[in-house]
């Protein structure tokens, strides 16, 4: 990065007797600006990156530190708006200027035939010539339209597609998604107004990671990946939104002034041009030139739907001479020039035979259909989720009724909704229990939440989980205490909470199959040992308390001394800490409440496992073991319970530095604010430097910072 530092030191003979930014300053914020864009395309659109996460990472902090310090350097394309960090009040409405049309669909040769002779029909052949049957095909994409305006080449605006009319602007949102130019690439010159429009997607890995990671955080998980992308392109926290992968792909155009750029005549030509300006375009697009091709390539789009990377339900086929599609135009709902493809549902129509609730692993009790066993799509389905209450209630679903089921690609399959005419008499609308089936306690739907949960830690069904999650690495992280024998012991009902695993002598583990002594004696030995040094934060982040991971586990462990302390904080105690909100001090409260839980905890008393925060000195009598990485949760030293910001230029990611003041036992903060303890200022820090003088928070350099680090024995000479 040496050879790309500003070496003039914020201060040149131009800005010796004032305060803006030097000549060097503003060429060094352009060419970051654009340098980070060009890697930000090679990366998010094209797969092949030039450089390392840590030195993007080091080009963006500079400047993102630049445009601290000179907020009028900030240009509107700056690729330091993709990391979001706003909180928006609601969605504001706007008039597309063009009506953003549906499409017609056919699910036939013939009926595809028939569309085609439509045209014709429609095409005025005596003055304008025979019709140019060329057609441009591509895959249609199941995520959600959106159109995003550019003004001589800069992103303005974005908007959702709405009813077509009308949409929801969500530009911040857009922002944030990697694959869109905030400028557009190239040399120029550019359109004075190109309105680009295309779809939001999530592939399907990338679906599949977020549910697990929602899952495993106690969060909502998505239906399928349509659904994960409209919620979150509708998030009003952008840092959420920019924090899940979504892609737009460009696959047609609003309203386009070309001036000054060369207007394009084809819709193939207008494609290579979106790509040219760093769009991705839907895969194996392709020029069709007839009817019968046309026909061909959607039959092979359809073989192939399991390999795209993003779901898709048909083809696409869009006449190419744009002249030709204007001439056409539309009817009240769709053009005349294009028509969707349209795979056959892969649905079919079985009885419901009951709805069972299972509970997951953080206690939601999500309802699933229990089918009489139905091929949908190839695949046999017995069994189809049902999501929520408000899912049935909206449904209408019942038991008795039959029902269409649905596969979406490679979603899990989902109830669609019942064949009313098939209706029994006597088909009972369900009612959603309030309480958990496997274990008889209260459940708890939290307003605005569409999942009912069960809060015992007790629970059957969820003690195996828990008992996973108390022992893992986000938990006590007892080593030699592994996933199958946890399961053998629930299973066996000898263990049905985290507690019990304490009570467990080696004569009793020898009693279990292919269990030997050697284990037997590591077994006990390692919970023997966890019970002495358990530390407050890792005690209280194996709680498995929904909202509270380890980071948040620090906070509470920082700002309260042990257990009892944290247990009779009310609300708005807990809503006081740096990053905990009412929904994480509400599910605190929940816990605490559960009188299953209370036991446990009396329970882990009466084991002399009641740690102290490290705060206080001492933890069960036995030191915090301070270290590198991991065991920094239990750190004791200068940062320990802090709350931290970085800010300007340091000699290190921002990222590595947050990770050590974690591992020193602080909390990295998003802002500055009177929460905060200390600021930790690099050079050229800016506004964020200026605000914390003002609050009086206390400010560090890096060397002080690594002081702290070495003391709290995270870092070495
Ligand atoms: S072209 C004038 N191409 O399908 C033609 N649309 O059911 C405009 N869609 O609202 C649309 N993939 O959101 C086109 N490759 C594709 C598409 C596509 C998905 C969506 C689009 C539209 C909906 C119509």
């Amino acid at each position: 990065m040496s050879q790309h530092t500003n070496d003039q030191g914020g201060q040149s003979q131009y800005s010796l007797f004032s305060t803006g930014p030097t000549a060097e300053e503003r060429r060094r914020v352009q060419w970051l600006t654009a340098e980070l864009e060009r890697h930000n395309y090679l990366y998010h659109t094209l797969d092949k990156p030039e450089i390392s996460d840590d030195q993007f990472d080091a080009l963006f902090h500079e400047l993102q530190a630049l445009e601290d310090r000179w907020p009028e350097l900030r240009s509107p394309h700056s690729p330091t708006l993709r990391v979001g960090g706003k909180l928006i009040d609601g969605l504001a409405k706007k008039a597309h200027s063009r009506q953003m049309y549906g499409l017609d669909n056919v699910f036939s040769l013939e009926q595809w035939q028939d569309f085609a002779e439509r045209m014709r029909r429609a095409w005025d052949a005596d003055s304008n010539g025979p019709l140019p049957e060329s057609f441009w095909c591509d895959p249609k994409l199941d995520g959600l339209a959106l159109e995003i305006i550019y003004v001589d080449g800069i992103m303005q605006e974005a908007l959702t597609r709405g009813d077509g009319e009308i949409g929801e602007v969500v530009t911040e949102a857009v922002r944030t998604i990697r694959t869109v130019p905030l400028r557009l690439a190239g040399p120029g010159p550019f359109p004075s107004r190109l309105e680009v429009r295309g779809e939001v997607v999530m592939y399907k890995k990338d679906f599949a990671a977020l549910n697990e990671k929602q899952e495993a955080l106690g969060l909502k998980t998505f239906a399928n990946p349509r659904n994960a992308a409209a919620g979150t392109l509708r998030q009003l926290d952008i840092s959420i939104t920019a924090s899940r992968p979504l892609r737009f792909l460009a696959y047609s155009l609003g309203e386009a002034q070309w001036q000054p750029a060369p207007a394009c005549t084809l819709h193939s030509e207008a494609m290579a041009r979106l790509r040219e300006y760093g769009f991705l375009t839907p895969p194996d697009g392709k020029l069709c030139e007839s009817v019968q091709a046309v026909e061909d390539y959607a039959q092979w789009v359809r073989e192939h739907r399991p390999q795209f990377r993003m779901e898709i339900d048909g083809a696409v086929a869009k006449l190419d001479n744009l002249e030709a599609q204007q001439a056409l135009g539309f009817t009240a709902r769709a053009p005349r020039f294009a028509v969707a493809f349209k795979f056959p549902a892969e649905q079919a129509q079985t009885l419901l035979k009951d709805i069972e609730i299972q509970v997951g692993r953080t206690g939601v009790l999500t309802p699933v259909a229990v089918l009489e066993p139905i091929a949908v799509g190839g695949v046999m389905v017995s069994r189809a989720t049902l999501h929520n209450e408000d899912e049935i209630r909206s449904r209408d679903v019942r038991v008795g009724d039959t029902v269409m089921v649905r596969r979406a690609g490679d979603v899990i399959p989902e109830v669609v909704g019942p064949v009313l005419d098939k209706r029994p008499q006597d088909a009972k609308e369900y009612v959603f229990p309030h309480s958990c089936p496997a274990c008889g306690q209260p459940a708890y739907r939290e307003e605005g939440e569409a999942a009912w949960r069960c809060e015992n830690m007790a629970c059957p069904a969820i003690r195996l989980r828990a008992i996973s999650h108390f022992v893992s690495k986000a938990g006590l992280d007892i080593s030699g205490v592994g996933q199958k024998w946890i399961e053998q012991l629930v299973n066996s009902g000898r263990v049905e909470s985290p507690a019990d695993l304490f009570t467990l002598t080696v004569e009793e583990l020898l009693g279990f199959e292919r269990m030997g002594e050697v284990l037997a004696q590591k077994f006990v030995g390692a919970l023997d040992e966890a019970k002495h040094t358990a530390t407050l934060p890792r005690l209280i982040s194996a709680l498995g308390i929904r909202h509270v991971g380890e980071q948040t586990a620090r906070t509470l462990a920082a700002h309260f001394r042990s257990l009892d302390e944290l247990e009779k904080a009310d609300a708005e105690t807990l809503q006081g800490l740096p990053d905990v909100g009412p929904e994480v001090a509400s599910s605190i409260r929940n816990f605490f409440d559960s009188s299953a839980n209370k036991e446990q905890l009396a329970r882990f008393k009466a084991l002399g496992m009641w740690p102290q925060s490290a705060r206080s000195g001492t933890n069960n009598g036995h030191e915090a073991e301070g270290g590198a990485g991991e065991g920094g949760a239990s750190a004791s030293g200068p940062l320990a319970g802090k709350t931290i910001l970085f800010t300007g230029s340091l000699s290190m990611p921002r990222g590595q530095a947050e990770k050590l003041a974690e591992a020193a036992g602080a909390t990295p903060l998003g802002g500055v604010s009177k929460k905060l303890n200390y600021l930790v200022a690099g050079e050229k820090a800016g506004s964020k430097l200026e605000k914390a003088q003002t609050l009086g928070v206390t400010v560090l350099d890096e060397t002080e910072f690594m002081g702290m680090l070495r003391e709290a024995g995270v870092v070495f000479e």
